[in-house]
């Protein structure tokens, strides 16, 4: 059963005189084929391509000189290292014989619907790398991964398993877009030339990491145009699928290919297979647009939504306890704050960290997950039932891969931390990584997280993991096995998840890592919302969000308004602070208790804004007018999926010499259509307009009275009627 693309094709074919697969989605052709030499070859991916006539079957790259050889020169689609390779390769071997030279050979293929299977296999030994290919035309996107497989009769290690290579067109003069960042500071957006040579984006730490993030972009400087845009230009994107730790090898070989390498992290990587045993690689997905950045962003927030996340529908807005009350939390002081969030309109209350063994303070607890007796005499229950009765379901804070040294479990079994015997224990906050790898820490922690969900009507975890690794020994492995931690650690993670989930299908869970250290394709695919940055400083919000908005929909990104002064010792406007939030997903993190009347009274009006437009933020599409990188004006807009509501929400850093912000010209509106305006501060329109059309805002646009310091505010339309 095939699925049809663009032109009535199959989005899947094979050409089988050329011996090429053309892979089509709505807006791009992805082409590869075997050669002459049966080996995999990359041809093409880009704008998309419709005649099948005008492909050629495929043939090696000649040598250049004696120094770089066809294994160089030619783009294997996923090559073994191996011949005279130089360039990163996709596998890389040792077999137990000694043999470390590896070169794949096509076998044969399987194609279904949207789905192809490619099975190639040394040319000598039986070690067969399969390589999975699944086609999403609506969302523009190719998914990309890979089986190993040790069919021979000795043990192999695998010291390099990545999902795949992408390719661009060849050429020069192209640009990476990355997002790296640090704790409190992450998704930052940086872009900056490719040049011969490589560019490794990376994390080491066991997990996805604040610094670097799995997504990259490649964007064209194109003979006949200038470089992408938001609205122009062409666009390559990726994502990995993998909440351990990665690589992506960006690299310009000396024959104008760029290339981007994804999969695990090959730093201290060793995965030995036994005979008969096999590795899958994570996921890695590839999208192409021509519409520049912003049509790049939605085309991956589309897939995000649709064909990643287990959950469709819009996040509740949330109450979270921890910047109120940090460790302080008690059955009276948490019925407290949920009846004040209860009053402004929030739908969903949580409770942080501290309610559970003896975690007072971040140096005792982690591990014995039990109810606190001080702070709640009779359980959870009571709170549970009290926050259920003000129309609010429950969630509650975990961290269940981390113990302290000072806690029951530690004492009990000091053995269930990662270590090396003999070696320091590195803490970090005090805390120590249990090792998930070790099936019965596994069984473990599934266990008792499952019978928290069962016992109690829990309807959200947060499940936090706040450090990185520290000698990441499992000594019970063995040492020929140990290493393998790397990605055994993350694969037992996502089953106690998967499994959790499993049980328990209502639970929805938040993917936090001290803020956004676990965010990826990976985590998503099974939680439904992460923590995006613990700096919830509403002006530095503006640039994480933006950055994390390249790579991930605004329905995952969890964006708080808590008190101010916050970081930088900044204060900006309770307005400003809720609108910022308001182009994610919004949550409250204030302490409520010392909040003015006029704060409740402006915190009702905004959320219950906030809830109008919702659907249109999360599920809608975005459009970056004015980026924070740039300029005092930050503005952004939304559109819905059926084009009947759109919202801009714009910010004023500073104003100077009483000038007015620069006039705002919308996107993503229908021309001929009128919409009607409301204005959440009617006043600051500089003219006066009840109804407008598409064209008059795009072309002519609008022009926002913002002054002063942090100023901001938000337009909605509504769509009336399309001529
Ligand atoms: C780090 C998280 O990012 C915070 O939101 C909070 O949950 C703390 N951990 C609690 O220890």
């Amino acid at each position: 059963m095939a699925c049809s693309s663009a032109f009535g094709q199959d989005a899947v074919r094979f050409l089988p005189d050329k011996k090429l697969w053309v892979l089509d989605t709505q807006r791009s052709s992805y082409v590869f084929g075997v050669n002459e030499r049966n080996q995999l070859q990359h041809v093409y991916w880009g704008q998309k391509l419709w005649r099948d006539a005008d492909l050629a079957a495929v043939h090696s790259r000649e040598e250049w000189a004696s120094f770089d050889g066809i294994a160089s020169t030619t783009p294997g689609e996923y090559a073994g290292w191996g011949s005279n390779m130089y360039t990163e390769p996709c596998l890389k071997v040792t077999l137990a014989d000694g043999n470390r030279d590896l070169v794949l050979g096509y076998v044969s293929q399987e194609l279904h619907g949207d789905t192809l299977q490619v099975v190639t296999k040394d040319i000598q030994y039986d070690l067969f790398a399969t390589i999975f290919y699944r086609v999403y035309p609506e969302a523009g996107v190719i998914e990309k991964h890979a089986v190993i497989e040790n069919k021979t009769s000795q043990p192999i290690t695998l010291e390099s398993a990545q999902a795949g290579t992408w390719y661009v067109p060849p050429g020069e003069g192209y640009r990476l877009s990355y997002l790296t960042g640090r704790w409190a500071g992450e998704t930052q957006l940086i872009q900056e030339d490719i040049h011969p040579g490589v560019k490794l984006l990376e994390s080491r730490r066991g997990t996805t990491s604040h610094q670097t993030n799995p997504w990259f972009a490649i964007d064209a400087p194109d003979g006949n145009g200038p470089r992408a845009d938001q609205e122009h230009g062409r666009v390559w994107f990726g994502a990995l699928g993998w909440s351990g730790s990665w690589k992506f090898t960006v690299e310009q070989t000396p024959h104008r290919q760029v290339r981007v390498t994804g999969g695990y992290n090959t730093f201290d990587f060793a995965y030995p297979l036994q005979p008969g045993e096999r590795l899958e690689t994570p996921p890695f997905y590839g999208g192409f647009s021509d519409g520049g950045f912003g049509e790049a962003s939605r085309l991956l927030h589309h897939f995000t939504r649709e064909f990643i996340l287990p959950t469709a529908k819009a996040r509740p807005v949330l109450y979270n306890s921890w910047e109120a009350t940090e460790f302080n939390v008690d059955e009276p002081g948490q019925k407290a704050l949920a009846e004040k969030a209860a009053r402004i309109g929030v739908e969903r209350f949580v409770m942080d960290d501290g309610w559970f063994g003896a975690r007072n303070t971040d140096h005792a607890g982690l591990g014995d997950w039990f109810v606190n007796p001080k702070k709640f005499p009779n359980g959870l229950q009571p709170l549970i039932q009290y926050v259920n009765g003000l129309g609010m379901d429950f969630g509650i804070w975990v961290e269940p891969e981390m113990v302290n040294p000072d806690s029951d479990l530690y004492r009990k079994h000091p053995d269930w931390a990662m270590n090396f015997p003999g070696r320091p224990r590195t803490e970090a906050r005090n805390q120590l990584i249990l090792n998930m790898a070790r099936d019965d820490v596994k069984e473990y922690t599934f266990g008792w997280l499952d019978k928290l969900v069962s016992e109690n009507r829990i309807a959200f975890l947060k499940w936090d993991m706040n450090r990185n690794f520290s000698e990441p020994g499992w000594p019970e492995a063995g040492p020929a096995n140990e290493k393998k931690i790397w990605v055994k650690y993350t694969s037992n993670v996502y089953e106690i998840i998967d499994r959790l989930r499993a049980k328990h299908p209502k639970l929805e869970i938040e993917s936090c890592s001290g803020g956004g250290g676990r965010v990826d394709l990976g985590i998503m695919k099974r939680t439904d919302e992460v923590w995006t940055s613990d700096n919830t400083e509403a002006y530095d919000r503006l640039r994480i969000q933006e950055g994390f908005s390249y790579a991930y929909p605004a329905q995952v990104m969890m964006a708080w308004v808590t008190d101010a002064p916050n970081y930088n010792g900044r204060t900006t406007p309770l307005k400003f602070r809720f609108l910022v939030a308001m182009m994610g997903s919004l949550g409250i993190g204030n302490n409520l208790n010392k909040w003015s009347g006029e704060d409740f009274a402006l915190a009702t009006k905004m959320i219950a804004y906030y809830k109008t437009i919702r659907n249109t933020v999360q599920r809608g599409q975005l459009y970056r007018l004015f980026s924070p990188r740039e300029g005092d004006l930050t503005a952004n807009q939304y559109v819905s999926k059926d084009g009947k509501q759109a919202v801009l929400f714009a910010f004023l850093r500073s104003q100077q010499y009483g000038r007015l912000a620069p006039t705002i010209r919308w996107r993503g509106l229908e021309e001929h259509a009128v919409y009607r305006v409301k204005a959440l501060d009617p006043g600051k329109l500089v003219e006066k307009l009840d109804t407008v059309s598409g064209a008059y805002l795009q072309n002519h646009g609008l022009d926002l009275s913002l002054v002063g310091d942090y100023d901001s505010t938000s337009v909605l339309l509504e769509r009336l009627e399309s001529h």
